[in-house]
């Protein structure tokens, strides 16, 4: 049976380990000869722009010796020129795999339940779970599975909420501050709620950035208006407490390290002084997307 994924609860604890050893593997060693998806092609249908996820999977498929197609906003275009369901069906009897970009998550869902092929989640308004993974790889990296302090400082967006599920299934603990009215939603809190309670990992959400930092080695921020959320008004008094900036640093451990999914508003959600750090990690982090999902894709496309 085909096997997508659309969120990092499609994947259990050991099966997330699986992947973190491949891409480690890859990493060290891009075009090793025993890893292929030769003969085999990725699409990526994209309702919204991007630089990372587009790049890091084409290239990975070059790297692995398949081919990949990417129909941007403006090809398919999904729900306009035909439904969701249709290009599913005929890219799944083409593809071998699709990377989907939606707007709404159900459209994602939709897609992987009407595709013969698997389809990965390439960022819906409520998840990036590709993103998640990569994170959570980048921080294994780092601290091995040393018991440290993630806080996300900012909006509770898509990439908070996959970084919730798949750190709550991994054990763990995220302290997270969002403005009033900007908390993860509420039945992604509830979901990594019970996934921390199984790992005995901490979740703790609040409205206050200097005490969600206190002793942090990592602090998490993204955009404050996310792509699909061009509508919304943005209180920027209220927000800029919750700005990255040295003088947030100052509160978390001296050795803490700033992560950013990126792309950055650089001057709203963080500063060019903490971005440009040496506490920043952002391209490192940037680059293990590749890794993470040339293992995801041969988990997915592989066999
Ligand atoms: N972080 C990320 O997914 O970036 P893109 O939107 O550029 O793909
Ligand atoms: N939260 C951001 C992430 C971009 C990678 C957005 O959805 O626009």
């Amino acid at each position: 049976m085909k096997k997508d994924l659309i969120s990092i609860k499609d994947l259990t604890r050991q099966e997330i380990m699986g992947l973190f050893n491949v891409a480690k593997s890859l990493k060290k060693n891009p075009l090793s000869k025993n890893a292929s998806l030769a003969g085999k092609s990725l699409a990526l249908v994209f309702q919204k722009p991007s630089n990372r996820t587009r790049v890091s999977f084409e290239v990975g498929v070059f790297q692995l010796g398949g081919n990949a197609i990417y129909l941007g906003p403006d090809e398919v275009k999904l729900g306009v020129r035909e439904s969701f369901k249709d290009a599913a069906k005929v890219l799944g009897r083409y593809a071998d795999g699709i990377v989907a970009r939606t707007f709404s998550h159900d459209d994602v869902v939709n897609m992987a339940k009407f595709s013969s092929a698997p389809v990965i989640n390439g960022l819906s308004d409520l998840l990036h779970p590709c993103q998640g993974l990569s994170d959570l790889f980048t921080i294994e990296e780092i601290f091995g599975k040393k018991k440290i302090k993630i806080a996300f400082v900012g909006d509770g967006n898509n990439v908070l909420h996959s970084l919730l599920i798949g750190s709550s299934i991994l054990a763990r603990d995220i302290h997270i501050a969002t403005p009033k009215g900007s908390e993860p939603d509420s039945g992604i809190l509830n979901e990594a709620k019970k996934y921390a309670a199984k790992s005995k990992s901490k979740i703790i959400v609040g409205n206050d950035p200097k005490k969600c930092v206190e002793q942090a080695d990592i602090i998490y921020t993204d955009v404050w208006v996310s792509m699909g959320e061009k509508s919304k008004k943005v209180d920027m008094e209220t927000f800029k407490a919750f700005q990255v900036n040295e003088e947030l640093l100052t509160c978390a451990k001296k050795d803490v390290l700033v992560m950013h999914c990126l792309p950055a508003h650089r001057g709203e959600e963080i500063t060019d002084a903490v971005m440009d750090s040496k506490s920043s990690i952002v391209y490192d982090q940037a680059e293990n997307r590749l890794h993470v999902q040339k293992a995801i894709l041969l988990k997915l496309l592989g066999g």
